[in-house]
């Protein structure tokens, strides 16, 4: 899952480890992979017999019988298998394979956040949004949790194929569905069989896009409101990939994407990312979002939580939805204040209240543990700390540290210095507050020249955030490696410091002995920004049920508020086309359409073989008989231009066609805002339509020279009522 900033430390702890014994082991081990081999075979019978002989083709011991671990029937064809690294290369030249790579792991990547997006609770709804589905990709859900029960709804819609396993989990007219994905057969008793999240991100994801609307909602008085999520009248779908001790398989995530399809959900909502391949088809969640597009279904995913630096992303499909994390207008802050009265503003979320008193404090590096000195304990590693120094006591600590070592060895608080970004609140499981360097410093000073040092630290105040939305520090940036010239990500929304439904087994910062329990959450990270998107899309298409995913992925685009690029590094790169704007979505004016076909085309010009098209499409497409795309022609409701590095002339053209959803009758003219420098023309510059769904085509042309790495531009198409708008960057190739 695309962690959360505050959640989620198990999983990334559980990568380390499992690379490590990756590289300790021998080249002939045998390896879990999976092997994609396109379009599903009606028959199961004649697929089973395919992959089998595969399998046996590409054995190296032809005595011992290699076995189908699992196999994807519903929505596409492949299987998982055990094979040594031989095998595998093998088996990926065989010629009814697209691709073979291993089974790697992904991880896990309110409320106020609609309203301050401009999308209220009054928000004019369509009868159909009882009709949309939208499966979660997560850790699971809380099922009895207040945003998920079915008051008001009536029988799932009759599209509705999947199924409810009942495992310690009941399902209702909300909760529709709900399955869990476990290849490698293995279950602990922290996550035990079951499709209930114990984790809490998946409860936090599916509440965010469409749980019910919850007056009381707030933690432990924080964030204190009503809680709701996008589309409070569809339905959810719960297909739990991500497991508490081993992080989420692709292959699990392949096999929910083959249900999820066939079950008939309308929007997959993904927040969850890893390593991407070069390859589109060496990943899971590529795949699967292939698929789901071929049938119409919207795959909504999380960028990825490693930004800011350039080329972060994590997710950057060209037929996905990729969404940023932006601040809402809300912001928490923590006071501490110290015995000479001095006090200080630092970030976190900080629930405990001690009620002003004060107590004494001492400098983690003057309390280390035996076996450790001060250069050490200064961190405040769990175990690291002398417990009759510290117990009773706040203690301040160095670095970006969760404060374990001062909770484990009973310390009433902790202040932590020098948190690199200040603009993602954590919560510890004490009383804390996390300062800046230059306070950190301050109240070493005090600690250190005073007989008797004390301080406090009070319960986070809600204040207002002025200049937000501004994109998160964490959240990754474009662009995308694989296709630079399709502009990464497409939207931004709020993701900083979200309130959304919990499980109250899980404990609210993430560290074990944490027993406070919960039922609403604060957390960050683009998975929270994901389903924000993916519930807007709901709404959309539950005004405009026949809408293709593109469509909609293009209102969405062209109706987002722009962000202002000087604000927000790396500009278009950090924001796509700006902030949702469900409302104004619903009535676009235009869209820019695409389907399967552009895909293929767009896979072509990427150097993708016709066999490969062949096999996953099932039909005679090929790239000889389709005109080579080249990414700039797929018709994407924004234009990416790269430049060589070494040349700062440009030169670049893009032909799009656009789609009258608007009124029948109407004109529209192109606007364009162009950096000095840059020459951008629309040809022709007036479209005009006589009829609902009639299509028009127009050229933009950029020419010129850029003198920065990235320089923002944009295009309106302006019909009066609608204005449709498309962010155009020129960026220098890294
Ligand atoms: C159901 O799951 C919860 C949370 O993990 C657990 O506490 C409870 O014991 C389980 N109940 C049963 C009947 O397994
Ligand atoms: C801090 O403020 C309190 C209340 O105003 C006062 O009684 C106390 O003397 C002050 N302490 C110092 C060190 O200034
Ligand atoms: C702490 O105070 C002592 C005595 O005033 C001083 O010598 C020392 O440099 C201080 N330590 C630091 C790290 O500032
Ligand atoms: C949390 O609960 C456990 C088990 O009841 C208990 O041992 C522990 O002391 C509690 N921790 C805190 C911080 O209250
Ligand atoms: C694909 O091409 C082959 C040979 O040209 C032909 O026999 C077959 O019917 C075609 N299949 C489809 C789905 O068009
Ligand atoms: C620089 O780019 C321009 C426009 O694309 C092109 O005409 C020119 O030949 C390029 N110059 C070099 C040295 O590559
Ligand atoms: C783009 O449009 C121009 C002008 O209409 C046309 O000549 C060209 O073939 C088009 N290119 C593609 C890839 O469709």
């Amino acid at each position: 899952m695309d962690t959360c900033i505050s959640s989620f430390s198990h999983f990334l702890l559980l990568l380390c480890f499992t690379s490590f014994l990756q590289i300790c082991c021998s080249a002939s081990q045998l390896k879990s992979y999976i092997i994609y081999t396109g379009n599903s075979m009606k028959d199961e019978a004649s697929a089973l017999t395919l992959y089998s002989n595969i399998l046996q083709e590409v054995a190296e011991s032809k005595a011992e019988t290699k076995s189908i671990e699992y196999h994807y029937k519903r929505s596409f064809g492949g299987f998982v298998a055990k094979l040594t690294e031989e095998e595998a290369n093998r088996m990926a030249r065989h010629d009814r394979v697209v691709s073979v790579f291993p089974n790697g792991k992904k991880k896990l990547h309110t409320t106020r956040s609609w309203d301050f997006i401009g999308f209220p609770l009054q928000a004019e709804r369509a009868a159909a949004e009882s009709d949309i589905i939208i499966g979660v990709l997560d850790s699971g859900i809380w099922p009895e949790s207040d945003s998920f029960n079915d008051k008001g709804f009536g029988p799932p819609p009759s599209k509705w194929k999947g199924t409810c396993q009942t495992k310690n989990f009941t399902c209702n007219n909300k909760v529709i569905g709900a399955k869990y994905y476990k290849a490698d057969g293995f279950f602990s008793d922290d996550d035990p069989k079951s499709a209930r999240d114990v984790d809490g991100h998946g409860t936090h994801t599916a509440s965010t896009a469409a749980g019910n609307q919850v007056s009381t909602a707030s933690m432990l008085g924080l964030a204190q409101g009503t809680a709701r999520g996008g589309a409070i009248k569809a339905r959810i779908a719960v297909y739990k990939v991500c497991w508490y001790d081993t992080g989420c398989a692709d292959a699990d995530v392949l096999a929910a994407f083959d249900d999820a399809i066939a079950d008939g959900v309308d929007i997959i909502s993904v927040s969850l990312g890893g390593f991407s391949d070069e390859n589109y088809f060496r990943d899971g969640i590529a795949i699967g979002a292939f698929h789901a597009v071929r049938n119409g279904v919207l795959t909504v995913t999380s960028a990825g939580n490693n930004g800011p630096r350039p080329s972060s992303l994590s997710n950057f499909l060209p037929w996905s939805i990729t969404v940023a994390a932006s601040t809402i207008d809300r912001k928490f802050v923590t006071k501490v204040e110290l015995g000479n009265n001095n006090s200080y503003e630092g970030i976190s979320i900080n629930t405990f209240d001690l009620k002003g008193k004060l107590y004494p404090i001492i400098y983690g590096g003057d309390a280390p543990n035996k076996d450790y000195d001060g250069s050490e304990s200064r961190f405040c590693f769990s175990g690291s700390l002398d417990k009759k120094l510290v117990q009773g006591k706040i203690v301040l600590c160095e670095s970006r540290s969760k404060a374990i070592g001062p909770f484990d060895a009973g310390a009433v608080g902790a202040l932590v210095q020098g948190q690199n970004y200040r603009d993602s609140p954590s919560t510890l499981p004490l009383a804390g507050s996390y300062l800046g360097l230059q306070d950190g410093a301050t109240v070493y000073d005090y600690i250190n020249s005073t007989r008797t040092p004390t301080a406090t630290i009070f319960k986070s105040d809600e204040i207002k955030d002025t200049v937000a939305p501004v994109v998160a520090s964490f959240s990754s940036r474009g662009p995308s490696l694989v296709t630079p010239e399709i502009l990464k990500p497409d939207l931004v929304a709020p993701g900083v410091a979200i309130l959304a439904s919990w499980s109250p087994v899980s404990p609210p910062s993430d560290v074990d002995g944490d027993n406070r329990t919960l039922n609403f959450n604060i957390i960050s990270g683009t998975s929270m920004a994901c389903p924000h998107v993916s519930g807007a899309a709901a709404y959309v298409k539950s005004f405009h049920p026949t809408w293709s995913p593109a469509a909609i992925r293009s209102a969405l685009m062209t109706t987002a508020k722009q962000l202002i690029p000087s604000e927000n590094f790396q500009a278009e790169f950090a924001y796509g086309a700006g902030q949702i704007d469900p409302s104004k979505a619903v009535f676009p004016g235009l869209v820019y359409d695409a389907g399967e076909i552009d895909y293929v085309r767009l896979l072509c010009g990427q150097g993708y073989s016709s066999r490969t098209l062949q096999l996953i499409t099932g039909d005679n497409s090929s790239c000889s008989e389709t005109k080579y795309g080249s990414a700039r022609d797929l018709n994407y409701a924004s234009f990416a231009l790269s430049v060589p590095p070494s040349n700062s002339s440009v030169s670049g053209s893009f032909n799009r066609t656009v789609t009258n959803v608007g009124s029948a009758t109407s004109t529209y003219k192109a606007i364009v805002t162009a950096p000095q420098g840059l020459k951008i023309e629309v040809n022709p510059s007036v479209l005009s339509f006589t009829s609902l769904n009639q299509k028009q085509t127009f050229v933009l042309t950029i020419e010129g020279t850029i003198d920065e790495a990235l320089q923002s531009a944009s295009l309106v198409w302006d019909g009066g009522e609608f204005h449709v708008r498309s962010p155009i960057v020129v960026f220098r190739a890294a």
